[in-house]
């Protein structure tokens, strides 16, 4: 205490002492001049006036700074702030009590008009500022760093700013224009201070001394997580540099497109430990780790599978037995029964309007439909006369089989409505077919049925539990007279 009071006595002195020195013959000039009697140039005078009038005016100034100072920065301010006070801030505040002496001095000792300087200072500031712009936006950040104090000198600071790596340094120096980090490299950053104000400043000794940091490691997919873990979390505490407590720590952060991401945490001391050396120090420890281990850093990688192309365009000439396998009523046959059936099934083609099966006629071949369109027309009046369009062939139906299979004359006609193709199988090819496989013909007897029902006059009044009960019937009765039709073939036993 006392040896603060020293110093505040220290520092106001010599300002009271010239303060003393010009004020008292100021104020008693005239009678001073009266009493010593003596008749001076009045030039001379006039100097010695002006020239006391402005030391006092200065004086007043350097003692008001200087109170400023004792009373409100160290008395104040510090103590608050629990350190000194930003020097920038002082002489920013010095600077304007200056300004004013000056004034005072221009107004009152010399009796010029201040409004006039003012204004005419108003205009200069302007061109100035523009002129200096960037080192004016450099002094504001630098007074609003040193009042919200983000970092303190000897703080270790990483300043993320965009486009380069992130910069790690200690802080030396906050001055008027910039601040100086010192780096392990041994070199010093000078970040202007208004850069400061617009990027995002980690002070790694805030709020606490120590601060935590990551590392990122891709392993395979091979590397089981639980042997990864093992090895990571062994090889970063065995680091030089990291704290024991809190322990450092690895964990899985993700999946990637290279392998699994570990991310490894450790705390450091940046004052003790630079974050450089710490990064070195670990990431030395894992890979050494890791190289004993066996175990790689994952890297990127592709796998390539050579395999035949699948054929994209099938012909109808080379291709049938895929075709045939295409078709429904096929699809349960086993390979060696596809390659008989195709071998022996013709190929017809049809132009748009010609009639495939004719009504009544006798039928000895079914076909199925492989491109183009097809309708079915039949006589549902039985007046030999009236035909309605009962149905719609597309790729992959078949149609002629009612006759095929039981014997009957054509029940309807069929015509291309475009050009169109189809395979044709004769009786002697569905025989063999029907003996290899008697469930196809369960399934071709229920399309028949409901063919049939639907060919029926009274279809529409039917409701669904009759309409589901006469394809039943139906499909029974044809398959009976299936059986009487391909004798000894079993159908349905
Ligand atoms: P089929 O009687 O031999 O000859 C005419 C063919 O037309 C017939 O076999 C069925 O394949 C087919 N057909 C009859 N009615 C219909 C229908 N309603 N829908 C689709 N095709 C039918």
């Amino acid at each position: 205490m006392a040896k603060t009071e020293v110093k505040a006595r220290k520092k106001l002195f010599w300002p009271i002492v010239l303060l003393l020195v010009s004020v008292i013959p100021t104020l008693y000039w005239d009678s001073l001049i009266h009493e010593i009697g003596v008749d001076v140039i009045s030039q001379t005078i006039k100097i010695a006036k002006y020239s006391i009038a402005t030391i006092s005016w200065l004086s007043v100034a350097w003692l008001a700074i200087r109170l400023v100072d004792v009373v409100i920065w160290d008395g104040l301010v510090a103590p608050r702030l629990g350190g000194t006070v930003p020097r920038l801030l002082k002489d920013v505040v010095a600077a304007t009590i200056f300004i004013i002496a000056i004034t005072g001095i221009i107004g009152g000792v010399f009796n010029l008009p201040v409004s006039g300087i003012w204004a005419t200072s108003g205009v200069v500031g302007l061109v100035v500022g523009l002129a200096v712009q960037s080192m004016i936006a450099d002094v504001f950040s630098g007074i609003a760093i040193n009042i919200d104090r983000p970092f303190k000198i000897g703080d270790w600071v990483r300043l993320n700013i965009r486009g380069i790596p992130d910069m790690i340094g200690c802080v030396e120096e906050v001055n008027w224009r910039s601040t100086r980090n010192k780096t392990t490299d041994g070199v010093r950053h000078i970040v202007p201070n208004s850069l400061l104000g617009q990027i995002i400043v980690t002070n790694l000794c805030e709020p606490e001394l120590r601060s935590r940091f990551e590392l990122l490691f891709t392993l395979d997919f091979e590397v089981p997580p639980e042997r990864a873990l093992r090895i990571l979390n062994a090889g970063v505490k065995a680091a030089k540099g990291p704290l024991a407590d809190p322990a450092p720590k690895a964990r899985v952060n993700g999946i990637t497109e290279w392998g699994v991401e570990y991310k490894v945490r450790y705390w450091l001391l940046p004052a003790d430990f630079s974050p450089n050396k710490g990064r070195n120090a670990v990431c030395s420890s894992i890979l050494e780790h890791l190289h004993h281990a066996g175990v790689t850093l994952a890297y990127q990688k592709q796998d390539l599978y050579v395999a035949e192309m699948p054929n994209r365009q099938l012909t109808l000439e080379t291709d049938r037995k895929a075709l045939v396998r295409r078709i429904d009523i096929f699809k349960s046959l086993e390979s060696t029964e596809v390659d008989s059936l195709s071998q022996r099934i013709t190929q017809r083609q049809f132009r748009a309007g010609d009639q495939i099966v004719k009504k009544d006629a006798p039928g000895e071949s079914m076909y199925i439909v492989v491109e183009g369109l097809l309708f079915v027309y039949a006589d549902l009046e039985g007046d030999g006369t009236t035909t309605t369009r009962v149905g719609k062939l597309i790729p992959g139906d078949f149609f002629g089989e009612m006759s095929l299979l039981t014997g009957e004359p054509r029940s309807a006609t069929v015509e291309a409505a475009t050009d169109t193709i189809v395979y044709e199988i004769t009786r002697s090819d569905i025989e063999d077919l029907l003996a290899e496989r008697p469930n196809i013909a369960n399934r071709i007897t229920q399309v028949i049925a409901e063919r049939r029902v639907s060919n029926l006059k009274t279809r529409d009044k039917l409701s669904h539990e009759e309409h589901h009960e006469e394809t039943k019937n139906l499909a029974d009765q044809l398959l009976g007279k299936m059986r009487g039709f391909f004798k000894g073939l079993g159908l349905g036993d």
